[in-house]
């Protein structure tokens, strides 16, 4: 049975399922060691429940920092055909304020709230016959999902999985995905690292993904689904690799962990036709917005701080309810159907057609 049979994106809001947009509190429940930078951190919810979800799509978290709250993406890694609980797996990115701050505080007990699953990044939406995940450093997320749960599944799809790593210290989840390779007939892991670690030298692929590594290592790449998702550098060799092999792109699906490297024009405030008056209910305060700007946009110009993070309607950050007036939205996920018929919107992708109050 494929994932795609199992796992479906509309569910019935009576079951007991675990939601982010009507009680998003989850409840840190352990926190493992992966490698010397990486630790993963399981939640469960904190009202009995149970997680529905696509395996590859992400949570966004609102974490309390000092005074702050701060909102961050992570990828779920565990599967959904394990629902009882949700794990994160987190790289220490230097001088990041929030995954440095996850690894030095966050212990079992603690309460967190967050909002998801969000993302279209999933074997699920694409189904096929034969996939090849490509991944480089923490972007193996996505993948450990999906390899997870097509594990559980005894799925009859054929998984070549090739993670690209530092060194053998640095390989992520290495002791599960040997042990998946052992035990599946059709899922092969192949790790391949740039050097040797300290105490461990590396007897398998090395060096970084070139056309010779793809056709010894995974002959038939060409007739996989291709997931990747990595640093924005190996992002690009790939993508530039598959393009000069002639790959078909349609085949070709990405994921970044970086919002910033995302290509899309960032929308700025115009001025001139339909202006409309924005109210922010709660706040009390009231902006300009044309018809040419997102409301997100408007209110920064106005020095308004709202909670935003992709500003590219992803990953659900700004989330609000509009009560009252009508909007013109394009998002890319970040918000369900079910919470747009519920009268919610994204600030950031949605451009007023009429005067607009927001309950914020
Ligand atoms: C959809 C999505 C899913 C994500 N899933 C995961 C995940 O499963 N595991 C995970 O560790 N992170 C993941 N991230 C990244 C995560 O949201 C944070 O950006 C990361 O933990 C760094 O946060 P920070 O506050 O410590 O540093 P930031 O201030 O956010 O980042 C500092 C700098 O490091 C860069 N950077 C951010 N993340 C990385 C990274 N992983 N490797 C290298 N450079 C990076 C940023 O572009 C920035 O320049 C995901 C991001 C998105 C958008
Ligand atoms: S800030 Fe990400 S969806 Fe709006």
């Amino acid at each position: 049975m494929r994932a795609e049979h199992i796992f479906k994106n509309d569910i019935d809001p009576a079951l007991s399922f675990w939601d982010g947009a009507d009680d998003n509190a989850l409840v840190c429940l352990g926190v493992r060691e992966e490698t010397h930078d990486v630790k993963t951190f399981i939640f469960g919810p904190k009202r009995p429940a149970l997680f529905h979800f696509q395996p590859g799509q992400f949570i966004t978290f609102d974490f309390v920092i000092g005074d702050a709250v701060v909102n961050r993406c992570y990828t779920i890694a565990s599967s959904p055909t394990r629902p009882h609980v949700i794990s994160i797996t987190v790289k220490r990115v230097p001088g990041g304020p929030v995954s440095n701050w996850l690894h030095d505080n966050m212990s079992p007990g603690q309460e967190v709230n967050a909002t998801g699953a969000l993302g279209s990044f999933s074997y699920t939406r694409n189904p096929a016959e034969k996939y090849l995940l490509l991944s480089g450093g923490s972007g193996i997320t996505p993948m450990m999902s999906m390899a997870r749960a097509q594990y559980d599944l005894a799925g009859e799809s054929d998984i070549v999985f090739m993670h690209h790593a530092r060194t053998p210290a640095d390989i992520i989840f290495r002791r599960e995905l040997e042990l998946m390779e052992v035990n599946s007939r059709n899922f092969k892991f192949i790790p391949v690292c740039e050097a040797d670690a300290k105490f461990h030298s590396w007897g398998g692929l090395r060096g970084r993904i070139s056309a010779g590594m793809l056709n010894v290592a995974v002959a038939d790449y060409a007739e996989r689904e291709v997931f990747v998702c990595g640093p924005p550098p190996y992002m690009r060799a790939v993508k530039a690799l598959l393009e000069q092999l002639d790959f078909n792109m349609a085949q070709y699906h990405e994921e970044s962990f970086d919002f910033a490297a995302l290509e899309q024009e960032a929308a700025p405030v115009l001025a001139g036709g339909d202006s409309f008056e924005v109210m922010f209910a709660k706040s009390h305060r009231a902006v300009a917005c044309s018809a040419q700007t997102t409301v997100l946009d408007a209110a920064r110009a106005e020095g308004m701080r709202l909670p935003s993070s992709c500003a590219k309607g992803l990953c659900g950050t700004c989330k609000s309810r509009l009560l009252s007036g009508k909007v013109e939205m394009s998002h890319q996920g970040g918000i369900r159907q079910r919470e747009i018929d519920q009268g919610m919107i994204l600030l950031c992708c949605s451009k007023p057609l009429s005067d607009l109050v927001i309950e914020r």
